[in-house]
């Protein structure tokens, strides 16, 4: 049975309840998922999960430093990724403060190693984004990706 796992790195908060609303969503959309902070994860033990979410605060534009490392760790298994679902989200301070910049570079990396990344007609586009604290919004943001990305990984698991 295909499995996911939400990884993200998070200082004050915003980001890690981003990550527990997705990977409920995932649960309830039936494909079993894992919540971990990235401290907990090496780029090896994602090898086993179908879906990769991967979801950062927003520092300077970018991904934080410790999920650029566990990307750049993914080379030791280059070819590995191939076909996996993959999807991003993040928290910025600010409007227009880099967070889809943030999410592009997660998804570019994702793209390089072959994964499959579904973009939202009617959401948040990339992936899902909180300014700040997460709102009724992205709550509802973050729950739909969830739901997608079990979708998704339903099917190409059949
Ligand atoms: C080193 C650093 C760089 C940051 N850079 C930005 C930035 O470029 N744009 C922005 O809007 N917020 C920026 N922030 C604010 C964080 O993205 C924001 O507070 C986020 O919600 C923190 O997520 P967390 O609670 O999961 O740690 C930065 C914060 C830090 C600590």
């Amino acid at each position: 049975m295909a499995k996911g796992i939400v990884v993200y790195y998070s200082r004050s908060g915003n980001t890690k309840e981003m990550a527990e609303i997705i990977a409920e969503a995932m649960n309830e959309a039936n494909l079993p998922t894992e919540c971990k902070s990235v401290d907990k994860v090496k780029a090896a033990d994602l090898l086993i999960y179908d879906a990769i979410v991967i979801g950062s605060p927003t520092y300077y534009g970018n991904m934080a430093g410790a999920l650029k490392r566990l990307i750049d760790d993914w080379v030791g298994s280059h070819g590995k990724f191939d076909g996996k679902v993959g999807a991003a989200f993040t928290s910025s301070a600010n409007i227009g403060g880099g967070n889809e910049t943030t999410i592009m570079g997660i998804i570019k990396a994702m793209l390089i190693a072959g994964m499959v990344v579904q973009g939202d007609p009617q959401g948040d586009h990339y992936g899902p984004v909180s300014i700040g604290k997460p709102d009724e919004r992205v709550r509802r943001q973050c729950a739909g990706r969830g739901r997608r990305v079990a979708e998704l990984a339903g099917k190409l698991a059949d």
